[in-house]
């Protein structure tokens, strides 16, 4: 077994809901995760969601919802996504879990003891948006460099971490680990930064000005920056300080963030574990922005990409590929509908694709689809016709391999693999099976070359199983192998000449359809991307299919609504009791479209089994179906009256 491998990625802000930017960085973890199971080590991968603060404050306001029922509900679209993207998490920590809250109220606690946190009073330029002051040369154009907005000045007593007692220890520690922060360009950026003296950390909000949040445990009326308790989920979640997880994995932790996440990583969160007494992470791993169309993409900005909608349209494992084939981990890159058709075209289908397509397609064709039995004499006398060595080939690029993914290389990985595909190809057109096929005297070779080709395919089917494990496991049910086996262990790959003699394939079958370019108008329009598929005419890309037994399960009601009345605070619910037999609140975000009198005695559509929330603190017990078009809501009803609670199917 190799070292255990530890993986996190940022705690997403659950004032947005999942993107592109989200998905790109917990697949990426997702890759590196998988990829450590080939060596094999012991593997956690830890995400999560970062619920306090102004920001998640405000959001919730505006969805006139508590910041408990609102974080509830955007952490769980959170969590619900990851696996639908083929992520397989270990952990999926909330800053608003209880284990988590004391750890930060302990460590807090300690560094105060310690001597590290004082008490003082501030001025300075606030940014909202990133929920920290700014210096005047972080600034740009006065302006806060994400935001693009004026900072507000504000005038407050806070608590404060000395930081800048530490500077001169993290240059240090950082000249004294190279690969501590990679890749190097955001080291340098790092070291560039702690040139000029390091401010002190405010660490405190006035609950008078914020209250959601992690109390201070030495001042009731504060609670925590939320930087400083996001960052020690870290560790909370290995249940620090004495639980066995963070025994075995925290010496191997590997940070994943973007770069808009540097400074507190790079700087914030080693000087808060150097203070804290607890051992400074061994990597930070940082990559660059998606950008859309020249922009910067982000939530502030609002132009986000639905990663689903993508997956949907051309395959998850494609989507897979593209993200971690496109972006040089730690460049920026675009995001283009085009370029992911043109990587699916070339790479997937016709490379890949057609590489599995024509050896399976021969192996039925010349040999009844059975895996040949290799004679040695037969060997001996292919290496004598110089169509070249598939088993060194394949030797050195597993070597390449394993070395780029250990660095975060994933591009570099997925190029060696595309090499190893087009050394295949090129074989198959050199050794030319259908000439051997031709004399029954050459079947010895015939078998040799068909050998040779199969194994290339188990090897290829093994490397791409961290980005594209769908495909892998397709791959290995074509070569007549089991993909419950883990297939893909790099002992396993790098022992040329498993395959068993004898073993009958699968009839063949296509890996990736080819996108038809006539179909892709956007790309040719010079338009923005249509997110939604070839066919741009559909504005919103279908849901996943989902079984008649699946549908089954949601129940739908008819019901009369009797009364209807604002919900005191809320700008958009309205507060229905709705007769369904028995009667019943329905809590609906429709009172931008309708007055209540509008509303009542009109027939309309409740999904009945659906658990009861509180919205603003009024227990809805179920969800009325409406078509939303933008801002105006039309609330679904009924061509003929029919009894109340009629069930719907
Ligand atoms: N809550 C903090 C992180 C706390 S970690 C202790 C936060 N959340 S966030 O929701 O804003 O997520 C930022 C992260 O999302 C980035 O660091 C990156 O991982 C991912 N991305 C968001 N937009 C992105 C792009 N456009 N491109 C690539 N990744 C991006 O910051």
């Amino acid at each position: 077994m190799s070292d255990p491998f530890y993986v996190t990625t940022p705690i997403y802000y659950v004032n947005a809901r999942p993107h592109l930017g989200h998905a790109y960085t917990t697949i990426t973890a997702d890759v590196a995760c998988r990829f450590h199971t080939m060596k094999p080590a012991e593997t956690y991968f830890l995400t999560g969601t970062d619920e306090h603060g102004d920001k998640i404050e405000r959001a919730a306001r505006q969805e006139d919802m508590t910041p408990r029922e609102y974080v509830d509900r955007i952490s769980g679209i959170f969590k619900a996504l990851w696996p639908e993207l083929n992520i397989r998490y270990n952990q999926f920590i909330r800053t608003t879990d209880p284990g988590h809250k004391a750890l930060v109220q302990r460590i807090l606690q300690q560094i105060y003891d310690a001597g590290d946190i004082y008490f003082s009073e501030y001025e300075g330029k606030y940014c909202f948006g990133c929920e920290r002051f700014y210096t005047d040369r972080e600034l740009v154009d006065s302006k806060c460099p994400d935001h693009e907005t004026v900072p507000e000045i504000i005038r407050e007593a806070n608590y404060f971490f000395k930081m800048s007692r530490y500077q001169d220890w993290l240059v240090e520690h950082i000249h004294r680990h190279p690969d501590f922060i990679r890749p190097e360009r955001y080291r340098n950026e790092v070291l560039s930064f702690l040139k000029d003296p390091l401010d002190d950390l405010c660490i405190s909000r006035p609950k008078t000005r914020l209250d959601w949040g992690i109390t201070l445990p030495f001042d009731e009326k504060y609670v925590t920056y939320v930087w400083f308790d996001a960052l020690l989920n870290y560790v909370s979640a290995l249940d620090y300080p004495n639980g066995e997880k963070f025994r075995k994995f925290w010496p191997h932790v590997q940070h994943i963030v973007a770069k808009d996440i540097l400074k507190p990583h790079g700087i914030y969160w080693p000087i808060m574990l150097k203070a804290a007494g607890i051992p400074v992470y061994t990597h930070l791993n940082v990559h660059g922005y998606w950008n859309i169309e020249e922009s910067k993409m982000s939530k502030s900005l609002g132009n986000v990409v639905e990663p689903l909608s993508l997956k949907n349209v051309y395959g998850l494992d494609a989507f897979r590929y593209f993200l971690m084939r496109e972006m040089v981990f730690g460049l920026d890159s675009s995001f283009s509908e085009a370029a992911l058709v043109q990587r699916i075209n070339s790479d997937l289908a016709n490379d890949l694709g057609n590489l599995f397509s024509r050896v399976t397609a021969m192996t039925h064709k010349y040999l009844g689809g059975i895996v040949p039995e290799v004679s040695e004499a037969a060997e001996e006398r292919l290496s004598g016709l110089k169509f070249g060595d598939l088993e060194s080939n394949a030797a050195a690029v597993i070597d390449q391999y394993e070395t780029a993914m250990e660095n975060f290389a994933f591009h570099k990985a997925l190029i060696s693999i595309w090499e190893f595909i087009n050394q295949m190809n090129k074989y198959i057109d050199v050794a030319a099976p259908w000439e051997l096929a031709k004399k029954k005297s050459c079947r010895p070779e015939l078998d040799a070359v068909m050998y040779q080709l199969l194994e290339g395919l188990r090897i290829v089917s093994g490397l791409i199983y961290p980005v594209m494990p769908d495909t892998a496991r397709k791959m290995q049910e074509h070569l007549g192998l089991s993909p419950d086996e883990p297939f893909y262990l790099l002992a396993i790959l790098r022992a040329w000449k498993t395959l068993q003699p004898g073993v009958k394939l699968p009839k063949s079958t296509r890996l990736f359809p080819r996108v038809e370019i006539d179909t892709f108008k956007a790309q040719s329009s010079g338009d923005a991307p249509s997110l939604s598929g070839p066919d741009i005419s559909e504005p919103v890309a279908l849901k996943p299919a989902i079984d008649i037994e699946t549908f089954a399960k949601i129940d739908l009601r008819v019901a009369t609504v009797v009364k209807v009345e604002p919900v005191p605070k809320a700008k958009k619910l309205l507060k229905l009791e709705v007769d369904m037999g028995d009667t019943r609140t329905i809590v609906s975000g429709i009172s931008g479209s309708y007055v209540p009198d509008e509303l009542i005695g009109k027939q309309v559509i409740i999904v009945a089994n659906l658990k009861p929330a509180k919205l603003m603190g009024v227990l809805s017990q179920g969800m009325l179906l409406a078509a939303v078009e933008g801002k105006t809501v039309t609330v679904a009803t009924l061509d003929k009256r029919v009894k109340p609670g009629t069930m719907l199917s």
